[in-house]
């Protein structure tokens, strides 16, 4: 029994000691995977915060213990006068803290720089954080949603804004973090030095689906980078018109997280209940009263581009607007998409055989 506390103690203090493990994941007790040119910064200063941090908890606390102990009171009444003043003593523990601040200070003003300090040949991504997704937009017209792909051992820049609230962007692995303000840019930028993927978080609470405002970011090798980002920028005007509905459900990834494909109720109807009033009279709140609208094409544009306007009942007004983040044709694929939804996916949201 003994054995095996010890024995896991053991374990446990090995992880929390490295400085960076050498071992493959490179994952310490504390810290993800590093891939970034200035983990390995951030890592050292978070480390040496971390050391200094624990050995003087271990000193203050022993300290504490063994005084507790040597001092207790043995005989009744008897008490020694305490010393009032003690020189040396005082000086050391002003300078020495002094010195330790002083070395954290400049530690981390160096990484803060390093942090802030954008290469100048940096490729830049347009960043739009919005309830609840993530938009990625390249200089080439690729848009993504909750996908961002980045060539490997290139500075890249992340131009960051927000279209309703405070986001924020969080890679741990490139441990980079950045609030998304609302009518402010901000922006900061990493160098991956490893194809992979890793997990990008949304580490502001902005409301009900905070939690799941994540997104993938896709370190890929440069040639493989460039292949991929041209067919992105171009592929919805390469689907052949009788495939708009299917390409609509890649699109849908902007939507997922305030409409379902499997019929459950979210922040918004899902595509489900809008598919199945296709065609058909529906009442809804306006600012004014109620108005009487037939689901159709037009419906469907109107509650993506203007959607504060009309409001299906018991639903909350929380959609943005998509004007301007939507080519005509993507448009066009997800009112195809909603209309013709049986041909794509079945009740619990699967792919229909044959689409993939
Ligand atoms: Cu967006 Cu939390």
């Amino acid at each position: 029994m003994t054995a095996t506390i010890l024995g896991s103690t053991a374990a446990m203090l090995a992880q929390l000691a490295p400085f960076r493990s050498d071992d493959a994941a490179g994952r310490t007790f504390w810290l993800p995977p590093g891939v970034s040119s200035e983990a390995a910064q951030v890592d050292w200063v978070f480390y040496l915060i971390y050391w200094i941090c624990l050995f003087f908890f271990v000193l203050v606390v022993a300290l504490m213990v063994l005084f507790a102990w040597k001092y207790r009171r043995t005989r009744a009444g008897t008490w020694a006068p305490g010393p009032t003043h003690n020189t040396p003593i005082e000086v050391t523990w002003t300078i020495i803290p002094l010195l330790l601040v002083i070395v954290i200070f400049y530690v981390g003003l160096k990484g803060y720089v390093n942090l802030i300090e954008v290469p100048a040949n940096a490729y830049e991504v347009n960043v739009v954080a919005r309830k609840w997704t993530w938009e990625f937009r390249h200089r080439n017209g690729a848009t993504e949603a909750n996908v961002l792909k980045v060539p490997r051992g290139q500075p890249v820049r992340l131009t960051i804004q927000s279209d309703d609230v405070l986001h924020s962007v969080f890679i741990p692995a490139f441990r980079i973090k950045q609030d998304a303000v609302p009518n402010r840019t901000t922006y900061a930028w990493f160098q991956a030095d490893r194809a992979g993927t890793y997990q990008l978080f949304c580490t502001e609470y902005c409301g009900t689906q905070h939690s799941s405002m994540t997104a993938m970011v896709l370190v890929l090798e440069p040639e493989e980078f460039e292949r991929q980002i041209a067919a992105d920028a171009a592929w919805i005007d390469q689907v052949p018109e009788e495939q708009l509905h299917m390409a609509g459900f890649r699109l849908f990834a902007r939507c997922a997280s305030c409409h379902s494909l499997d019929g459950r109720r979210l922040t918004g109807p899902s595509f489900w209940e809008t598919h199945d009033k296709w065609g058909t009279s529906q009442t809804l709140e306006a600012g004014t009263g109620t108005v009487s609208r037939v689901v159709d094409e037009n419906y469907i544009r109107d509650s993506i581009l203007i959607p504060q306007q009309d409001i299906v009942p018991t639903y909350p007004r929380s959609m943005p607007s998509f004007q301007g983040q939507l080519k005509a044709r993507e448009l066009d694929a997800l009112i195809a998409f909603i209309r013709r939804l049986d041909e794509v996916v079945d009740r619990s949201g699967k792919p229909v055989s044959g689409v993939n």
